[in-house]
């Protein structure tokens, strides 16, 4: 667990440096005496054999994570696979998911694959990749809303690359808010936006998994064309249930994921 705390240290403190949001949402919880554990973290990439779920869950192999599980997405020609850590149940899961380059446009091909020519082959094998960032060129907004037509997955890839996208909270591991109905309405009640994609809750007690989220605050980004606000990183919030065999229910449901992959789309203010 000391190993896999360490790779996530620097990825936590990214998270909350670069999105004020999901600082508030934390710090909401912290201030009601509320412990937060991790369900599970997440990751973005594309498929390509340099930086795809292989490379980027390397890490966490090494640090004694096991594949788990493997997810189908479709119609956002999305691919994921989530790990867990061998014999530590409060360790987080890690969710990587990759964008089938070879679904795609031209376009989109020709400019991940041109953005991934540009990695130091240095940094694409050091365990640190994951934590990177965009290690690209400076993005531009043209291109951004044009991958964004097409895929708002890749789009956000372009301009944010390696970090952590999102966070999830444990409800299993709260005191007060021990339901995902408590953990939605005290959020509204603060004032943040919840994904309402598929209904703000997805998922129920008999699928053994619920899950809501905020939709992603906006930060300033620096493109070619001057500094936008889009949306950023954004914080999940997840409650398991028991199968019938008493097991605690590990994995993720593909349908509920796909409405919450929508929490960092483009929304006009
Ligand atoms: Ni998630």
């Amino acid at each position: 667990m000391d190993k896999a705390q360490k790779i996530f240290n620097p990825i936590w403190n990214d998270y909350l440096k670069n999105n004020p949001l999901v600082k508030s949402v934390y710090n909401s919880f912290i201030e009601l005496g509320e412990e937060v554990v991790n369900d599970h973290i997440a990751f973005r990439t594309f498929n390509d054999p340099r930086i795809n779920i292989d490379v980027l869950s390397k890490q966490f192999i090494n640090a004694g994570y096991e594949f788990k599980g493997e997810y189908h997405f479709e119609q956002k020609k999305l691919y994921a696979k989530h790990f867990e850590l061998a014999g530590f149940e409060n360790a987080p899961r890690i969710f990587i998911s990759e964008l089938k380059l070879e679904e795609m446009s031209p376009f989109l091909r020709e400019t991940a694959l041109r953005l991934i020519d540009q990695i130091p082959t240095n940094i694409l094998d050091s365990p640190e990749l994951i934590l990177k960032g965009r290690l690209w060129e400076k993005p531009s907004y043209k291109v951004y809303e044009q991958l964004r037509q097409e895929s708002e997955y890749a789009s956000w890839v372009y301009v944010f690359g390696f970090r952590a996208n999102h966070f999830t909270i444990s409800i299993n591991s709260l005191q007060q808010l021990n339901s995902i109905e408590k953990v939605v309405n005290f959020l509204i009640d603060k004032g943040f936006e919840m994904n309402t994609s598929g209904g703000i809750i997805k998922g129920n007690p008999e699928g053994l998994l619920e899950q809501a989220s905020i939709t992603a605050g906006t930060i300033p980004v620096e493109f070619i064309e001057g500094d936008y606000d889009i949306p950023g990183c954004y914080y999940e919030f997840a409650r398991r249930y028991e199968d019938k065999n008493g097991n605690l229910y590990s994995g993720f449901i593909a349908k509920s994921a796909d409405k919450i992959f929508e929490s960092t789309d483009y929304r006009k203010n």
